[in-house]
């Protein structure tokens, strides 16, 4: 039986079926990251494992108990809320120490424990400090501190790196894994961004409308998502109409493109083909040409859009230090045999 298994877990409030049937099991020491637009259930699902709110049906099975009605105090989770509230009028040091205090651990024990977790967070010399006194990106850290000091068997975590800018973010996002994998903290956290989900997690848990869509580990979940609104939610991706014709996909134009799997001749089919993948030549092997009607720099890659027959696609190219193709350039599209995915015929 896996360490954390959450079974067909349901909250309603009044008409709002804020969260339906979430089934989940979820291995020990294992990092999931539950994924989703605003309002998808998230918030719920962290809260509903936490206990603060009850669940209208399922169960929650802890280490082999059954903890579904269990009070929040006594399920022992670490939490780092959505809102991240320290308490204003204590040190970080107190706050951090606050729950090994609540458990009465010694004095002693505790100022070892709570010395050796802000080390572990950076921030051994903020020990005295007030959170007033801390940027946004330390009081998240402390945070995170205080939920891990007391080594909880699972720690929830709603989006704990929300309020930092981009480059403290992912710096963090690294940290955040680093400690866990040092720990082993079984640990769910809830984000709005998929770039965040996909590089840190095991697993990501795609939600939409209260509901998981997916559950698949980041690379297949990025390759071979299940459905529009999957291949949306976590990256850019175009999406090719076509038909299955002799072993592969004949898409609009003529144009033939390899799929993985075998479907009946003149079935529909919608493919997931991610910018990244299509390459832009002088001569394509595919048979599609295209013209460029707009260009984008994004650092590490130049965007285009590109008119040809399978619709307006978007193209992502590294920038290599070649000189980037000019708009209205005339160019043809190839991509290499498995580059693309196939949504389930019943989903697309
Ligand atoms: N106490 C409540 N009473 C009524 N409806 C609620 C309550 N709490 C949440 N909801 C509704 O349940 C749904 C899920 O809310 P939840 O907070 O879980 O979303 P979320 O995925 O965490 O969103 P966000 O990314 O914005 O934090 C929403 O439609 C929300 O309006
Ligand atoms: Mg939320």
């Amino acid at each position: 039986m896996s360490f954390l298994v959450i079974q067909g877990l349901s909250k309603s409030y009044g008409g709002v079926h804020a969260l339906v049937d979430f089934d989940l099991s979820v291995e020990r020491g294992e990092f999931i990251s539950l994924l989703g637009p605003s309002g998808c259930g998230k918030t719920t699902t962290l809260q509903a494992l936490a206990g603060f709110v009850s669940a209208t049906r399922g169960r929650v099975v802890l280490d082999g108990k059954d903890i579904t009605d269990v009070p929040p105090e006594k399920r022992g989770l670490g939490i780092v809320f959505q809102s991240y509230a320290l308490f204003p009028h204590m040190t970080v040091a107190d706050n951090v120490a606050f729950g090994l205090e609540m458990k009465g651990v010694p004095r002693a024990e505790r100022d070892q424990r709570v010395a050796r977790m802000l080390e572990l967070v950076h921030l051994g010399e903020y020990a005295q400090r007030y959170p007033r006194e801390l940027s946004g990106g330390q009081r998240q850290r402390v945070a995170v501190a205080r939920a891990l000091v007391i080594e909880p068997p699972v720690l929830l975590l709603d989006e704990p790196l929300s309020n930092l800018d981009a480059k403290l973010r992912e710096a963090m996002q690294f940290e955040l894994r680093r400690i866990q994998r040092k720990l082993g903290t079984t640990t769910l956290m809830v984000t709005h961004d998929q770039a965040e989900a996909l590089s840190i997690s095991d697993r990501v848990v795609v939600m939409h409308g209260g509901r998981i869509q997916q559950v698949d580990a980041p690379h297949r979940l990025y390759e071979q998502p299940r459905s529009r609104f999957i291949s949306g939610f976590v990256g850019k991706t175009n999406l090719l109409q076509g038909r299955w014709k002799d072993g592969s996909v004949e898409l609009a134009g003529g144009a033939r493109i390899a799929a993985p799997g075998d479907y009946a001749d003149g079935q529909e089919l919608t493919l997931v083909l991610r910018p990244e993948k299509i390459l832009l030549t002088p001569e394509g092997g595919s048979g599609v040409r295209g013209r460029i009607t707009e260009r984008f720099f994004l650092g590490s890659q130049w965007l285009y859009r590109v008119e040809c027959p399978l619709g307006e696609l978007e193209v992502a190219c590294a920038n290599d230090g070649r000189a980037p193709w000019p708009e209205q350039a005339e160019v043809a599209l190839d991509w290499a045999p498995d580059a693309a995915s196939v949504l389930p015929p019943e989903s697309a």
